[in-house]
């Protein structure tokens, strides 16, 4: 049966093909019904053209899901001074499906190849982008309708299965992904684009337009969050900008930069659906270039309150150009923390791989330059990993360390701070202050979990007034090798998820034992976890136990991010609380001294420091 439909299909193209229009071709799902055969006489006329090929534009149909535009590729040059922008013209060539590069990742794109018989039938034709935002518009929470699961396009499993595999009819308005399929080949027109990120190494830049979007933050930047129904909204509304058509050069950009209108025709690559402008856009507005700082600022009269801040200093070592602006940062942007929770400080010489472990060059450097702006000189802590067993850029043996103001904190006495392998753990005592056996210690070091991985540092904390408190100092290991939101598996791949996962099981095995000890201990969790609160599947370990800092200060969820990736304003880094620190109220800020930068290459940091205040008594 199933054989003689597809030969009877066969029949019918066959008979029909000089009929065939550019919406046969694309169809109403991924792969084309014609992929591998040859159709003449197709006609269209040309909205653009590049250097390896041009862009036709047919008969529109009632059905959004097929596209009418149509990339024809050749890089002849006989070819290509054949046709002009405005030509109608028929043409006989091959329908193929394109790769843009071997990675699996990367979704086909349906195009003509190898055309001949072009005949200009007319020229001069009047060219009507798609208006976005007007004519058609993106949707704004989900990518694809094969990212099942609870967090939707952030689930577990990974990968369960591929969009080119299972290649299902578009469904254009519910999903991001078939939205810009359903316009592949087309030309359109971005209304007023804003920018999302700082530009790729490739000068490709993220936009959305002047259509509906969600997730819009104080800068203009869109926020990763959760939909109204509770799935993760990953703003599938916002497009990336490709190298211009015409050879221009796209101008750099920064969250919230505004630019003259782009037309220019969809296409997927290298993981994403992009629009190759037919030129570069200009720049028309530029946000404040004035970032303030924290209004959060330490009390010194309250022997109760304690301000801390989060900063993941990027691959900090002595030498290194961005050292005295994390100093700036810290002392005239965070006010000076009582205590510090740093995370990516390198050894005394950096990357470079010959044994070196110990990092209070680095820590004393960074210290002295704070001292400089600010005349107050922090103490700081640590522990040294093994050499080249914690993860991070070769040679570097990043760690996570404290910087701590003495007038104000000192580690509570009586623990030996403990080494690389020794894990530390908490026993009571009569005075229901829970027992460290290592200050600061390390938890659980030589776990699978934790191999090639940054060990989270525990210290436990006493102010001049006997008050005391505990801190966790976490570095989860990276996202990298994880697959683009827009990438043929669905839902992306998000390596190693397992292992993050593991990691923060066994972080929240810690925080139990503590509170077992105490209910009503102190205790703050900061850091760089790699992973958004989004990812339900890998901060559910940690959620019986400690409250998200952000949801006790009311942050408001748009402004809720550290980070800056793709289309997306994010948080890779957050604070975690007990309830003792909880019930007795919070401040809290996410200071952008970075991401708010109008160049990435002034940013001394890829993540913002965030900052903090809370009452331990
Ligand atoms: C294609 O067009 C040419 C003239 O342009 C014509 O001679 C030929 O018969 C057409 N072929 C089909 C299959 O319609
Ligand atoms: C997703 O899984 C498929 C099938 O196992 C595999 O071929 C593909 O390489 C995977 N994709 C990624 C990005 O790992
Ligand atoms: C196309 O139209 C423009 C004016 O709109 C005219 O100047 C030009 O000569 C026309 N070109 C052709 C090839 O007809
Ligand atoms: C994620 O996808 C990768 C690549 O297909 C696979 O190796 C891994 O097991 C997946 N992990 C989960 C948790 O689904
Ligand atoms: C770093 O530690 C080494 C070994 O303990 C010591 O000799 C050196 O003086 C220290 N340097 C600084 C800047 O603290
Ligand atoms: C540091 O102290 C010196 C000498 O007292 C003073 O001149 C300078 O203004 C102080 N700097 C800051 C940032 O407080
Ligand atoms: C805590 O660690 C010490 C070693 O520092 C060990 O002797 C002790 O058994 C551990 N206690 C628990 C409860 O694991
Ligand atoms: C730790 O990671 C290294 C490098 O990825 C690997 O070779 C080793 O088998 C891992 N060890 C464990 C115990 O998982």
């Amino acid at each position: 049966m199933a054989k003689l439909s597809s030969l009877l299909l066969w029949i019918t193209y066959a008979a029909v093909a000089s009929a065939v229009s550019i919406t046969d071709i694309q169809g109403i799902a991924w792969q084309s019904p014609f992929v591998g055969q040859t159709v003449s006489n197709l006609t269209g006329i040309v909205t653009a053209k590049g250097s390896s090929g041009f862009y036709l534009v047919g008969e529109k149909t009632d059905d959004i899901r097929a596209s009418n535009g149509l990339f024809v590729f050749s890089s002849s040059t006989t070819v290509l001074n054949k046709v002009a922008v405005g030509n109608l013209i028929s043409l006989t060539a091959k329908v193929q499906e394109f790769r843009s590069s071997t990675a699996p990742n990367d979704l086909t794109g349906t195009e003509l190849a190898s055309p001949t018989n072009i005949v200009v039938l007319s020229t001069n034709n009047t060219i009507t982008p798609v208006i976005l935002g007007k004519d058609r518009s993106p949707p704004t929470q989900l990518f694809s309708a094969l990212d099942v699961g609870p967090d939707g396009f952030l689930s577990v499993p990974n990968n369960s299965s591929q969009i080119d595999t299972v290649n299902a009819p578009l469904q254009p308005d519910l999903y991001g992904m078939d939205f810009w399929a359903s316009l592949e080949g087309q030309l359109v027109t971005i209304p007023k684009p804003v920018g999302t990120a700082f530009p790729n190494s490739f000068g490709e830049i993220w936009v959305y337009g002047d259509w509906e979007t969600t997730g819009k933050n104080s800068r203009g930047g869109l926020t990763m969050t959760f939909g109204p129904d509770g799935i993760p909204d990953g703003n599938p509304e916002t497009v990336i900008i490709g190298a211009p058509l015409d050879g221009t050069k796209n101008p750099a950009t920064a969250v919230g930069t505004g630019f003259s209108d782009i037309t220019g025709v969809v296409l997927f690559q290298f993981g994403f659906y992009y629009v190759l402008p037919t030129t570069a856009p200009t720049v028309i507005s530029v946000p404040d270039p004035v970032i303030p700082p924290s209004s959060i600022v330490p009390d010194l009269s309250d022997a109760c309150s304690i301000t801390f801040g989060d900063y993941n200093v990027e691959n900090l070592s002595p030498n290194v150009a961005h050292l005295p602006t994390v100093a700036t940062h810290i002392a005239s942007f965070l006010n000076m923390p009582d205590l510090m929770f740093v995370q990516e400080i390198q050894d005394n010489n950096g990357a470079t791989d010959n044994g070196v472990v110990d990092a209070n060059v680095t820590l004393t450097t960074l210290v002295n330059a704070i001292a400089k702006v600010s005349n107050i000189t922090y103490q700081f802590t640590s522990i040294n990993p093994v050499d080249d067993q914690d993860g991070g850029e070769p040679g570097g043996n990043i760690r996570t360390a404290y910087l701590y103001r003495p007038d104000r904190l000192k580690l509570f006495p009586g623990s030996p701070v403990g080494g690389s392998l020794d894990a530390v753990n908490a026993t009571a005592t009569p005075s229901r202050k829970p027992h460290l056996n290592f200050n600061p210690g390390r938890i659980d070091p030589t776990s699978d979990f934790w191999n090639v991985s940054r060990k989270p540092l525990v210290a436990h904390w006493e102010t001049p007034s006997g008050q005391d408190f505990f801190t966790i100092n976490v570095h989860l290991e990276s996202k990298g090798g994880s697959s683009s939101t827009q990438g043929n598996a669905r839902p992306p791949v998000n390596l190693p998820v397992e292992k993050r996962t593991g990691q923060v099981a066994t972080v929240a095995d810690f925080v139990k034992s503590l509170l077992d000890l105490n209910p009503s201990a102190n205790i703050v969790m900061a850091g760089d976890f790699n992973e958004f609160v989004e990812t339900r599947s890998v901060l559910a370990p940690i959620v019986p136990f400690l409250q998200d800092i952000d949801d006790v200060a009311g942050i408001p969820v748009v402004e809720r991010y550290t980070y800056v990736f793709d289309q997306n304003s994010e948080q890779l880094d957050h604070v975690f609380v007990s309830s003792a620190i909880a019930s007795r109220g919070v401040e809290f800020e996410h200071v952008h001294v970075n991401n708010w930068s109008p160049k990435l290459s002034v940013r001394a940091s890829d993540h913002d420091p965030s900052v903090g205040k809370v009452h331990i008594c």
